[in-house]
């Protein structure tokens, strides 16, 4: 069979076709799957075949954006799929009917999903949204630069000629995940979610056939959950180092409207942990292994550096601070894979002003004790939400039909 059939066979079968696979798979590969040992019973569907993540993808979606794209059909599903916004939205008419199908069900919220924790969860978001949009968005983009399998997805695929747009869609999402109305009827975060899994399936097809790629397919479920503990786990963490008060209930909130994105993403229940604890066994398990220096990451993390230095302030000043922020978020290790610059001034003030400004903002720190640099800090922090608030309103997340134009 060769490497293209077996690739093809195991998108089609998902975990049994990843499990059937295994027989003729390198031995490194039946090794890995027996180094699995995140148990499912940590796991929102509380059991499952504890089959490796690696080698599992989205038996759902993938045949499905394969076929339309050798179809041709996409170029019309994103013309029908467009003004497609709002959860309680009906399907345009004119849907290819398997799509129609695949997204009917897609877009229902899990069985186990708790509106009053969603809500809970939309206040929290709102309460802590300069934080969290500020982890989300520079300290998560910051980690996937340093993710070589994901920072390689991202630069051969389309959005990598345009990291400005593609941030943009990107916080379309994050937006939607951290606004009042998510998961309400009126909220977009089932049709976005739905829309970026359509998106991946997608990417797993077109990647392949890009030179530049050489390697498994791409986005498989391992690959997504690195990416999701780079969102709350990242976020939730960092939180807790900068002593912002969170209560149980908030904290609980918080990972449940993450659990609920995560299913609607297309990850198998049985991979989605159910506890913060379970989030960090995960984490530390997927996490590590999977990150580390690319060129394409030291090129990405160069570009977002300098759109970020534009848009927060533009002028001399601006480069270094973002660099130091940048910096003081993910660590000097993944700092030093990213090849962000050192920044020996603001690198000092950052640390200093930083947590200033947190304590300040929940009330344990009087005004005159803030450092002057904390202002710089807030108002970057908040330039760049605004940018990204009104870029995302520019665009809306369609489907690749091609990999980036060499
Ligand atoms: C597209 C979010 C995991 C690679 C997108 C989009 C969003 C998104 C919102 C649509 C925006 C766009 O089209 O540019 C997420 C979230 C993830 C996740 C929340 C996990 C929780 C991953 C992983 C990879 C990846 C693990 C690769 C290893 C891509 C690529 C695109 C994409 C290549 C398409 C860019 C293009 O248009 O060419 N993702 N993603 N994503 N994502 Fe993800």
């Amino acid at each position: 069979m060769s490497e293209l059939s077996r690739r093809r066979m195991l998108v089609s079968g998902g975990t049994l076709g990843a499990l059937g696979a295994l027989s003729m798979a390198s031995p490194a590969h039946a090794r890995s799957l027996m180094n699995w040992t995140w148990a499912p019973s940590g796991s929102v569907a509380g059991s499952g075949a504890g089959a490796d993540p690696r080698w599992v993808w989205d038996e759902e979606a993938d045949p499905l954006l394969a076929s339309l794209l050798d179809r041709g059909a996409i170029p019309e599903v994103n013309r029908l799929l467009w003004d497609w916004e709002r959860n309680d939205q009906p399907l345009p008419a004119g849907l290819p009917r398997d799509l129609r199908a695949f997204i009917e069900k897609a877009r229902q919220l899990p069985s186990w999903a708790d509106r009053s924790k969603l809500e809970a969860a939309a206040e929290f978001n709102k309460s802590r949204g300069l934080y969290l949009n500020l982890l989300n968005g520079v300290g998560g983009g910051m980690l996937s630069t340093a993710i070589p399998k994901e920072a390689r997805a991202v630069y051969y695929s389309k959005g990598g000629a345009d990291m400005e747009d593609r941030v943009a869609k990107t916080s379309i999402l994050g937006f939607a995940v951290g606004s009042l109305n998510a998961y309400r009827p009126d909220g977009s975060c089932m049709v976005n979610s739905v829309k970026t899994r359509l998106v991946h399936a997608a990417v797993r097809h077109l990647l392949q056939q890009s030179p530049h790629w050489g390697g498994d397919i791409p986005i498989s479920q391992n690959d997504m959950l690195v990416t999701w503990h780079t969102l709350p786990t990242f976020a939730m963490r960092k939180m807790r180092e900068w002593k912002v008060p969170i209560t149980q209930a908030e904290s609980e909130a918080y990972l449940h409207v993450w659990q609920v994105t995560a299913h609607m993403l297309g990850i198998k229940g049985e991979y989605i942990p159910a506890t913060w604890d379970a989030a960090e066994a995960q984490s530390d398990q997927v996490l590590p292994p999977a990150m580390g220096p690319t060129r394409e990451g030291v090129e990405l993390t160069d570009i977002l550096l300098g759109q970020l230095a534009e848009q927060t302030s533009p002028g001399s000043v601006s480069r270094p601070l973002c660099n130091a922020l940048a910096r003081y978020l993910v660590g000097d290790e993944v700092a030093d894979w990213d090849e962000i610059p050192r920044e020996p001034f603001w690198g000092a003030a950052v640390r200093t002003a930083w947590p200033a400004l947190v304590k300040f903002r929940e009330g344990l720190l009087p005004l005159p004790l803030v450092p002057e640099a904390a202002w710089a800090l807030d108002e970057a922090a908040r330039q760049y939400i605004l940018f990204y608030l009104t870029k995302g309103k520019e665009t809306k997340i369609d489907i690749p039909v091609v990999n980036r134009p060499e």
